[in-house]
């Protein structure tokens, strides 16, 4: 995985920003995997501006983030001695287990469901906020810091597009921006998270009668869950709990976007080039002489990591270009490329025939 590279906030901006947080603010802050949009856990009306902010439906629970070594038992009831095992394993890190919940816990945050979401992050700038916030004792609810239903966010700079803020602008409120952000008050610098999806969710407040279950997939597989537990993680079934990231339309941009396998690319982009669309591609493998006839174009690993941590970029830069279609490369289909290719798949929907539509004009 990469290193954080650019610039990261200091342990200046991180008490004025668990300050903040505990006067009930909100504030972004990057992780491994996306930035997050923070705010207390145990103050409804704090949480309640999230979804505000975010534009997100009253019936998706948010994610609560802890420090390292946090009391689980504080948040949570009945924690079975798995889902202790996976802490040890992967705390800090990409898994959010899903457990069940304690009273405390106010019913805004897990959208009135018996269970709620916890995670500890690995970032060190989310680990030093976490420590400042309540001296280490609180809890960050935090949703990805997008607008609902759009591409999370993995660098500061991309949070302040999604909320309007200006570059370097720290939440000083300016001009028209004033009211879309005036509920984010600070974007703390946290370089580009290395991860570049969102973390792996499964669940395990219902692991007596229905085993554990992957809601998400991510960077943590679910061999790796399988290897410390000795329990495969099943797929969803009717009665899981809800996770908006499994809405069949999420992480989309714009501009619609199709998968291609290779072999088909060269046929149809020539077609499209013939009619004047704008393309935009992401690819992994394309050769040259194919990207050459694009409108833009980005070229991503073809490793699976590599690939996850480019890709929400990938798709806000090529939504920029102008174009009338992102043209992704499908990208290989075994299970180390799970997470990217759920993403993919969620970014595509509602776009089929688009291809059809535009070949059509
Ligand atoms: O990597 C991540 O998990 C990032 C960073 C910021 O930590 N957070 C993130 O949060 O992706 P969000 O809200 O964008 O996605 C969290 C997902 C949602 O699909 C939500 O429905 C699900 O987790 N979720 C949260 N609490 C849940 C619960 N109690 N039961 C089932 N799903 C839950
Ligand atoms: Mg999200």
């Amino acid at each position: 995985m990469k290193q954080p590279s650019a610039t990261v906030a200091d342990q200046a901006a991180i008490a004025e920003a668990a300050a903040i947080l505990e006067q009930g603010g909100l504030v972004a802050f990057p992780t491994e995997t996306v930035y997050g949009l923070g705010a207390d856990a145990e103050n409804p009306a704090a949480v309640a501006r999230i979804y505000e902010a975010k534009g997100r439906p009253h019936d998706h629970p948010v994610i609560v983030h802890v420090a390292p070594g946090a009391d689980l038992d504080y948040w949570t009831t009945d924690v079975p001695d798995e889902a202790r095992q996976l802490v040890q394993a992967f705390w800090p890190g990409p898994l959010t287990l899903i457990l069940k919940r304690h009273p405390r816990i106010p019913d805004a945050v897990s959208a009135g469901q018996d269970s709620v979401g916890m995670r500890c992050p690995s970032h060190p700038v989310a680990i030093a906020l976490l420590r400042a916030f309540k001296g280490g004792k609180g809890g960050l609810a935090a949703p990805s810091a997008n607008k609902f239903g759009n591409v999370s966010p993995t660098t500061a700079q991309h949070v302040r597009d999604e909320f309007g803020m200006d570059a370097h602008d720290d939440g000083a409120l300016n001009g028209d921006d004033a009211c879309s952000a005036a509920e984010l008050s600070r974007v703390l610098e946290g370089g580009s998270s290395e991860v570049g999806i969102e973390s792996t969710i499964v669940d395990m407040s219902r692991l007596a009668t229905h085993g554990p279950v992957l809601l998400r997939p991510g960077h943590i597989s679910a061999q790796q869950i399988a290897d410390v537990i000795g329990m495969l993680p099943a797929a969803p079934d009717q009665a899981a709990p809800r996770a908006s990231g499994t809405l069949e339309s999420h992480y989309a941009p714009r501009t619609p976007v199709t998968m291609l396998a290779a072999d088909g690319f060269a046929a149809t982009l020539s077609q499209l080039h013939a009619r004047g669309v704008k393309v935009a591609l992401i690819g992994h493998d394309l050769p040259a002489a194919l990207t050459a006839s694009a409108h833009a174009q980005r070229v991503l690993p073809a490793d699976p990591a590599g690939y996850a941590y480019g890709l929400y970029a990938a798709l806000r830069e090529m939504d920029q270009t102008g174009a009338s279609l992102i043209l992704v490369e499908t990208p290989p289909q075994d299970a180390a490329w799970l997470g990217v290719n759920d993403r993919l798949r969620r970014s595509v929907f509602g776009s089929a025939g688009v291809i059809a539509a535009l070949l059509q004009k």
